[in-house]
């Protein structure tokens, strides 16, 4: 069959616009399967390849801008090289970048950490958040000394083999390719609305250590959780002697300088986070309970004669990402960048849906905090009757065939990047400018699409 993409103008345009991008792409698949660093940069026909960055925009290698709502895969609150966060950073390469020793940097790093997230009252650093979730299921399970892991369905927790069952594939709990019967057998990938079942799990089954999830619902919010929910999880983990654990890798100092922990006033036993914890810079960390994090402290496990977590790593607290990462956490704070970046991410939620409204589009925007969920999908009760529990995970992730694809490029053609759920993130950076701008984007890509059938 004739791919249809071929007769794409939004393609052709595409094309048109990036031959730098198409050149670097060709390269790259001689040298990186299929050509990308990272799963969710992966398009056809090729993805941007960029050159420079500041605030909220990016350059591509053919010099053409985009307002980034992608931004750095939520790490970049404060936008694209904040002035004090570069200079911090820069002083501390003249510095050194490795010590191999422990450093100011880490220990105020941390001190910040459990300064503002209510859970926080030990530490430990990563390298990345797939590391930080890894170590707190580790945690979990040596302080339970249990073995099974409950997990929402669709909910990403990095790509370590005890999270790769039932995020996006597998929902029946068998292992994806490459991980063992064993592992994937150990972890129960649950419907987060089936709440009937979740609470049958965690009140009956005596071998689950933690439960784990996004505070927002699948993909910051796709698939939204609601507080009344956290709260019977709160109650159930806590009656039942499960660890409760926040994946607040993108809603850590993002939703709130306390994390979605603190919007919700609900405290876990244990918060994994990367991206904004680190200021722009590769980190993660896992931080909770005193008395969980103890499973990695030497004095403490010799006290209680039980085998102590064995947990090195080359670059844990790299200074650099260190003072990257305190600077930010204290701008956040001082310049409430997470009040303003909700508040555009508000404002941008509405000017979508005004467009999508004046061109009698049948989708929908919504999202939390500072995100955004463009959806595309079968809406049967229409706008005003938008309910996720009754959509479910199927029908919220359901988006017609190529439509994504094609309103991402289209909206690249016009000057915007898109995530790819679609959606996107705000940072503090934006302006009200670049939210003129996006809506314009929208409205001209939606043209684009109607043009190809697409809506
Ligand atoms: C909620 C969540 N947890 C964990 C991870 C994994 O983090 P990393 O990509 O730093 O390994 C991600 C990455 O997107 C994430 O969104």
């Amino acid at each position: 069959m004739p791919d249809p993409a071929t007769n794409s103008g939004i393609e052709r345009a595409y094309r048109e616009r990036t031959p730098g991008s198409a050149a670097l792409a060709d390269k790259a698949r001689h040298v990186l399967p299929s050509g990308v660093v990272h799963d969710s940069r992966h398009i056809r026909p090729y993805g941007l390849y960029a050159a420079r960055a500041q605030g909220p925009h990016k350059w591509d290698v053919d010099g053409n801008r985009y307002i980034d709502y992608f931004g750095g895969h939520g790490a970049l609150l404060l936008g694209h090289n904040h002035p004090e966060v570069m200079q911090a950073v820069t002083e501390q390469l003249q510095r050194g970048t490795h010590f191999a020793a422990g450093s100011e940097a880490e220990v105020r790093w941390a001190e910040k950490i459990c300064e503002l997230l209510p859970s926080a009252e030990r530490v430990r650093f990563h390298s990345s958040g797939t590391e930080a979730t890894q170590m707190a299921l580790r945690l979990s399970r040596a302080f339970t000394g249990r073995n099974k892991l409950l997990r929402f369905q669709a909910h990403y927790h990095g790509w370590q083999d005890d999270m790769t069952t039932g995020y996006a594939s597998h929902y029946d709990g068998t292992p994806v390719i490459g991980v063992p019967r064993e592992v994937a057998a150990q972890t129960l990938a649950v419907d987060p609305y089936d709440e009937a079942e979740v609470e049958r799990l965690l009140t009956t089954d005596t071998d689950i250590a933690a439960i784990i999830f996004e505070p927002l619902g699948a993909a910051t919010g796709k698939v939204p959780l609601t507080r009344a929910f956290l709260e019977k999880l709160r109650q159930w983990t806590t009656e039942n002697g499960v660890v409760l654990i926040f994946d607040e890798v993108v809603t850590g100092f993002r939703v709130d300088p306390g994390g979605a922990q603190a919007a919700f006033g609900i405290t876990p036993d244990l918060t994994t986070l990367a991206k904004i914890v680190a200021g722009g810079l590769p980190g993660g960390a896992v931080a909770g309970k005193a008395e969980i994090l103890e499973g990695l402290d030497f004095e403490a496990s010799a006290r209680a004669k039980r085998e102590k977590i064995n947990h090195p790593g080359t670059f844990n607290a790299c200074p650099v990402s260190a003072v990257a990462g305190r600077t930010a956490l204290d701008i956040i704070v001082r310049d409430e960048a997470c009040g303003r970046a909700n508040q555009l991410a508000e404002e941008l939620r509405a000017r979508l849906t005004a467009v999508l409204e004046e061109l009698n589009v049948p989708w929908l925007i919504y999202g939390e905090a500072s995100v955004f969920h463009i959806f595309m999908g079968d809406m049967p009760a229409g706008r005003a009757g938008f309910a996720p529990q009754t959509l479910g995970r199927e029908g919220l992730h359901k988006q017609p065939a190529d439509a994504a694809r094609r309103l991402r490029l289209a909206m690249n053609v016009n000057g915007v990047d898109l995530a790819g759920w679609p959606g996107g993130l705000l940072s503090a950076a934006h302006t009200e400018a670049d939210l003129e701008e996006t809506a314009e984007a929208f409205r001209e890509s939606l043209g684009m699409l109607r043009r190809e059938g697409m809506v």
